[in-house]
């Protein structure tokens, strides 16, 4: 344990965020869902987008960073679960503590709910390595969704591409679910809501931010991009009407029919990277 990557910032009943700030960046996190709010390697601007209009009143989702979608993803597979997205974004997560280790610093949480044990460790550094763990301790075999919901900062979404998805299949949510093949690179001129049905290595680049980022996955069958778009975006009370340009989302997920059984005493792990580049 090193006490001096890492401080603890108090809430009413103990501990409300963990920050990070070691030789290679600084982060936060936030117990609430365990979402990572911020990371940004030094000499960098921050590459985690986070809404000025995020309620952060300990209740309602963060909007931004990286909340944690599960055990189902949006509104579930036959569209009728609450809250959306599920539980583990707007629960509180105990801090079991940072440990320094090669990459930067490793802060680990866990969350106990409906017979799953839940193991996130979020790795900051050169890189951001956030894994999640879930594990099955009830007694009866549970169906999953989630996602690893990563909201990335881009200097101008108009701007922006996004490589490595070509030739892929994905649900068009913004279309009634219609599956779609991707031809070339990804770029963004209103609402995009897609469930890719495979992951993939995701480059984003983004020239008005002068930089790419390089999201990587692992345990995840797909890949979710997702940009509100000005509708979207002026009709949710917590993101600014015009945030929506500078923000897109690549997340790994298991979703849609991608959703995975897990069995008593099974544990499956999903994982992403991201980097500058
Ligand atoms: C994305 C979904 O992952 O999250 C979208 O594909 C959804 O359909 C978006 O609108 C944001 O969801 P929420 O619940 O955070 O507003």
């Amino acid at each position: 344990m090193n006490d001096n990557s890492f401080t603890l910032g108090t809430g009413a009943g103990g501990p409300a965020t963990v920050s990070i700030d070691n030789q290679h960046c600084t982060g936060e996190i936030h117990l609430h869902g365990a979402t990572v709010t911020a990371w940004q390697p030094k000499g960098e601007q921050p590459v985690l987008w986070l809404s000025g209009s995020s309620a952060f009143d300990g209740d309602s989702p963060i909007r931004g960073g990286v909340p944690i979608c599960l055990p189902w993803f949006g509104p579930g597979r036959d569209g009728d679960r609450q809250p959306a997205h599920g539980w583990a974004r707007l629960s509180e997560w105990e801090f079991v503590g940072a440990d320094d280790v090669e990459a930067g610093t490793c802060a680990t949480f866990v969350l106990q709910r409906d017979g799953l044990e839940l193991r996130y460790q979020v790795t900051m550094g050169e890189r951001l390595e956030i894994a999640l763990d879930v594990t099955n301790i009830g007694q009866e075999a549970v169906e999953i969704e989630e996602a690893l919901h990563t909201y990335l900062a881009v200097g101008d979404i108009s701007r922006v591409s996004l490589s490595g998805l070509e030739g892929v299949d994905y649900v068009d949510k913004t279309a009634g679910g219609t599956v779609v093949t991707q031809d070339g690179d990804i770029t963004f001129d209103g609402e995009t809501d897609r469930v890719y049905l495979t992951s993939a290595n995701v480059t984003v680049s983004d020239p008005a931010g002068g930089r790419k980022l390089l999201v990587q996955s692992q345990g995840a069958r797909n890949t979710v991009v997702w940009n509100p778009g000005p509708a979207k975006a002026a009709a949710m009370p917590d993101f600014g009407d015009d945030e929506w340009t500078q923000m897109v989302c690549v997340e790994a997920a298991n979703a849609l029919d991608n959703f995975y059984r897990l069995q008593p005493g099974g544990t499956h792990s999903i994982a992403q990277k991201v980097s500058v580049v």
